[in-house]
């Protein structure tokens, strides 16, 4: 039962719709109060009385019931406390019951509804670095929470396969490369060849850079077999990192999938009189919308990073007809994707106003010193992989005596790199520190992997045990259970404001309340049979939804640590 749209249904704001109270609704960190908590200050203006007076009058109209036994008013807030016994009962049939079979927080408000999310979109032939990491694990994130609400995803890999670079790297190659040694290099080799370009070439092979790039898009054999087999590479790369990341797509449709496709639209642009000419070059004057204008050719005729992402907006519409298309990309681009929005919207796409840009901050090294192959760039799998070390380490330091050890470690150390992109809201830049990821008694995926593994122990320990909902909860456990009650709206919300943050909160929250209990309360050894399965079932349901929880956020879960 939805505790905060019952409450919301029994209470009338005048000018306030029932959804909006409900969402409004929070629980107290402080429970002695009430178990929830209507803060009146937003309805303020609009009744154009005081909070606390308004949280009075609401307090003295509110009926109450069965569910909700008790209402007061204190200092603008309006408390409720509700049935425990009655919450925990439909919260654990929730979990294992019918519903349980489609997944608790699971839900179908997205059916029939498609939404496309251009994530990772790493660039080929160029690292693979810590900068990818947050793109790639809040969109598989974004993409396995859409799909639990039921939408139909399409993940999509916008890979940068297009410009002049490749030019370069095949005159690079064909200076001082040989077969055998980028095979075995691989994207590595690949990267040093690029490297040495931007420092050794000189104009001559920055005029051979131009011609190769040119036979490339003309379609020359040679020229676009080196390019295919950069890319192959590349990929065969990237993709073991995804592998490690539980991340997929659907399309890896790049930018040079689009090379045809661009045409149409700048005809589209010139027809509609978007299109101007500037000393040489076509662009598009967002002057009007204070911004700088958009660059559709230049003057030499060659399209633009923005010219291709409008022509991708559009197959993607004709292609999928989403009804919403996400773009991960870090802050830094913020105006380019005004700017073709905008585009976008002037050339009369009502369906512009469903992209959107998802934008995230800046993730580096708290150990900026940490060396790499190439000077500044910190490669993501070296991040990973030192990461993984880490964790073998201290597990090994912990648990001597543990199976799999490794295996383990791939999850604790994978899920740390993970998390510290995961926990924070989105839009911070973060600092990346080993010891503080890999801290078990920190906010961290290994606590909650830690928990886990706590919580199925207690439960094999416990042999077979049947499920029992009905006894009232102690304060431990209903805190517990009130954490656990949020899970379907943490969902909701973080689909909702594209904030897989709100889950792993929500990890550490559930983790930290169950620890209580766990410390607090005697499980195996319960005073009575009843409270014994009681507790046990609520250990059951605390694993279960923090397991559910990690997989949306592609963290896996071993079973012992
Ligand atoms: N490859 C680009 C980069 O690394 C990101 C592409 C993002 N997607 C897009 N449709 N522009 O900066």
């Amino acid at each position: 039962m939805d505790y905060k749209a019952y409450i919301a249904e029994h209470l009338s704001v005048e000018g306030a719709d029932r959804g909006e109270i409900a969402e409004s609704i929070v629980v107290p960190p402080d429970t002695s109060l009430g178990d929830y908590a209507l803060p009146c200050f937003k309805f303020a203006k609009l009744m154009r009385k005081s909070p606390a007076l308004i949280a009075q009058e609401l307090a003295a109209r509110y009926p109450t019931d069965e569910t909700v036994k008790e209402v007061s008013a204190v200092n603008g807030y309006l408390n409720f406390k509700i049935d425990r016994r009655g919450l925990s009962r439909s919260l654990l049939a929730q979990i294992y019951g019918e519903e349980a079979l489609e997944g608790y927080g699971s839900s179908d408000e997205g059916k029939g509804k498609t939404v496309c999310i251009d994530y990772s979109s790493v660039n080929i032939a160029k690292p693979f670095h810590i900068g990818h990491l947050s793109t790639t694990v809040l969109g598989g994130a974004l993409y396995r929470i859409f799909g639990y609400l039921g939408y139909k995803v399409v993940g999509i890999n916008h890979l940068g396969d297009y410009g002049t670079q490749f030019g370069k790297l095949i005159s690079a190659y064909k200076h001082w490369g040989n077969r055998e040694e980028v095979e075995r290099g691989g994207i590595h080799a690949i990267n040093d060849l690029y490297v040495r370009f931007n420092t050794e070439a000189t104009e001559e092979m920055e005029a051979e850079a131009r011609e190769y790039f040119r036979l490339i898009e003309s379609g020359d054999r040679e020229a676009n077999e080196l390019f295919d087999w950069f890319k192959e590479l590349t990929l065969s790369y990237v993709k073991k990192i995804y592998e490690r990341l539980h991340i997929k797509f659907d399309s890896y449709a790049g930018e040079r999938f689009y090379t045809d496709k661009m045409q149409p639209v700048i005809d589209e642009l010139r027809e509609k009189g978007l299109l101007v000419e500037s000393q040489g070059a076509q662009i598009v004057d967002l002057e009007p919308y204070g911004m700088p204008p958009c660059l559709i050719l230049r003057s030499d005729g060659a399209s633009l990073y923005a010219t291709r992402d409008l022509a991708a907006a559009i197959y993607r519409k004709n292609t999928y007809d989403f009804d919403k298309c996400l773009y991960v990309v870090a802050y830094q681009q913020n105006l380019h994707f005004r700017q073709f929005f905008k585009v976008l919207e002037l050339m009369g796409k009502e369906w512009a106003k469903d992209l959107v840009h998802v934008a995230y901050g800046m993730v580096s090294l708290e150990d900026g010193a940490m060396s790499t192959r190439q000077g500044k760039v910190v490669w993501l799998e070296d991040v990973i992989s030192r990461c993984v070390e880490k964790a073998l380490q201290i597990i090994t330091e912990k648990n001597p005596d543990l199976e799999n050890k490794e295996e383990v470690a791939e999850k604790v150390g994978v899920g740390a790199v993970m998390f510290g992109a995961l926990y924070n809201s989105k839009i911070k830049d973060i600092v990346f520190s080993y010891d503080k990821a890999l801290n078990f008694d920190g906010e961290t995926s290994v606590y909650v992997q830690y928990t886990c593994a706590r919580a199925a122990s207690v439960l094999q320990k416990a042999g077979d045990f049947g499920l029992f909902y009905d006894g009232e909860p102690n304060a431990q456990e209903f805190e517990l259970i009130k954490a656990l009650a949020e899970f379907p709206d943490t969902v909701r919300s973080a689909a909702e404001k594209y904030e897989p943050s709100f889950i792993a909160r929500f990890c550490v929250d559930v983790a930290q309340k169950f620890n209580k209990f766990y410390f607090d309360c005697k499980i195996l050894q319960a005073e009575t049979q009843e409270i014994r399965e009681f507790r046990l079932s609520l250990t059951k349901a605390t694993l279960l939804v923090l397991k559910r929880a990690l997989t949306l956020l592609g963290i896996g879960v071993p079973e012992k640590m």
